[in-house]
């Protein structure tokens, strides 16, 4: 169904050429009932839409803190304590509860220091221009569009902009040859939202330190989920949920880490970890801080319950989610079915044998009950146009046997794709 004539922005304008790029989003939007669906209810992890109740596998609510009887039990003291939400911008003052969520955040991270705003969209919007500074930002191709959002107003604000092959270190060492303009701001995902892999982020953090770049990492996905390893950790997702550095084993030297709440933690915050003069200037500098209010208190408290669980429980929270990752990854395997996932992580896209089946198969997948996200051109280049499912520890293991058998009839059909590109 095409916008309404009042609004279709006439051709050749950004707008037209992007919703040219989303025609697919759009026609699937108004006819799919997977896309834009009014969940009515919900139960542990199944979700009821009108009158189907379907398995939620769209959630990023990893370690299940949604559901967690800790969290939701904490929660109203924090209320009864603050209210709902107090109305200070944050850069008149901020509840402690903010001092409270950084001094924990900044010991789990092992970082100098750490900055709260409300999501990542705010964190890339404000902080990349502030960072590139009139110099240049080296985006990696298949870097979050928040992240890219962040980088085009950046450049608004004088930066140059440059993309770099997807984790591609040599391509990005090309472009630094050629010299850019200083300073240098190198971004890209951790975890990535669509494969499930990590980047290649030892080389591609040499490569910022030896040409005195900035590494800018959003690991929305990653943190809570992956941690530094260890011999007492409970899967190889590592132990603690400390984030894509740690679990990789590189420092933060030359590196600026961003990381949401809204996925492993359920809560509305985010964070920028980073030296503290950075931190100052960007309480200076960053809209969000000056002028956003704070995050409902409810999230803040989320936030803190979830840490607490975090600390006691999240290694075996996390050693459940792996062994319900395992089992989809295993048995997708056992089908011939290719996904992207190479690391075990729980975002598992499966591309189809057809994109143009695109629509089919969302059907197919909502009437058998699986409610999955929609991967569609050109969110994801066109061999890749599938479906993402995600795993979280609050699923059941019938849950789990349920979707394995929908993938089954999937498969027999024909309509998954076998190899990496068909
Ligand atoms: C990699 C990545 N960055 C940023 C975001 C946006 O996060 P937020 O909800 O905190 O704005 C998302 C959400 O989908 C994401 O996947």
């Amino acid at each position: 169904m095409p916008a309404s004539p009042a609004i279709r922005p006439e051709a050749g304008t950004w707008l037209a050429t992007w919703l040219e790029a989303c025609a697919e989003l759009e026609r699937l939007q108004a006819q799919n009932p997977m896309l834009d669906a009014v969940i009515d209810e919900v139960d542990g992890r199944r979700i009821r839409v009108g009158d189907r109740w379907l398995i939620d596998f769209a959630s990023c609510n990893y370690l299940g803190l949604d559901l967690d009887r800790e969290v939701i039990e904490g929660i109203p003291a924090y209320l009864d304590r603050w209210g709902t939400h107090p109305g200070w911008s944050r850069m008149l003052g901020s509840p402690v509860l903010y001092k409270q969520i950084e001094e924990e955040l900044r010991g789990l991270l092992g970082v100098e220091d750490v900055l709260l705003l409300p999501t990542l969209t705010h964190i890339h919007a404000a902080v990349i221009p502030v960072l590139a500074n009139g110099g240049t930002v080296l985006l990696d191709a298949r870097a979050h569009k928040t992240i890219h959002d962040g980088a085009v107003i950046a450049r608004a604000h004088g930066a140059g902009l440059q993309r770099f092959t997807h984790d591609d270190p040599e391509a990005l060492e090309r472009l630094l040859r050629q010299r850019p303009k200083p300073p240098l701001l190198v971004c890209l995902d951790g975890m990535n939202s669509m494969t499930g892999n990590p980047p290649r982020l030892a080389e591609l953090l040499a490569l910022a330190r030896a040409h005195d770049a900035t590494l800018y990492v959003d690991d929305a996905h990653g943190f809570g989920v992956v941690g530094e390893r260890g011999r007492s950790e409970t899967s190889p997702y590592g132990r603690r949920g400390n984030g894509i550095v740690r679990h990789l084993g590189q420092s933060y030297d030359q590196l600026v880490l961003t990381g949401g709440f809204s996925k492993a933690y359920s809560s509305l915050l985010a964070f920028i970890a980073c030296p503290t003069p950075m931190k100052r200037l960007l309480k200076i500098a960053a809209p969000p801080y000056l002028y956003s209010g704070p995050s409902p208190v409810a999230s803040l408290a989320s936030t803190l319950l979830g840490l607490q669980v975090n600390a006691g429980r999240g290694d075996e929270l996390r050693a459940m989610l792996y062994g319900k990752t395992r089992r989809v990854l295993d048995h997708l395997e056992k089908l011939g079915a290719f996904t992207l996932n190479r690391s075990g992580f729980p975002i598992i896209e499966v591309p189809l044998a057809e994109a143009d089946e695109l629509d089919q198969v969302g059907r197919l997948l909502f009437e058998r009950g699986i409610y999955a996200t929609l991967a569609f051109y050109p969110g994801v280049p066109r061999h890749e146009v599938g479906f993402r499912l995600q795993l979280t520890a609050a699923h059941t293991g019938d849950q789990v046997d349920e979707l394995l058998v929908v993938l089954d009839e999937l498969a027999d059909r024909g309509l998954l794709r076998t190899s990496a590109l068909g």
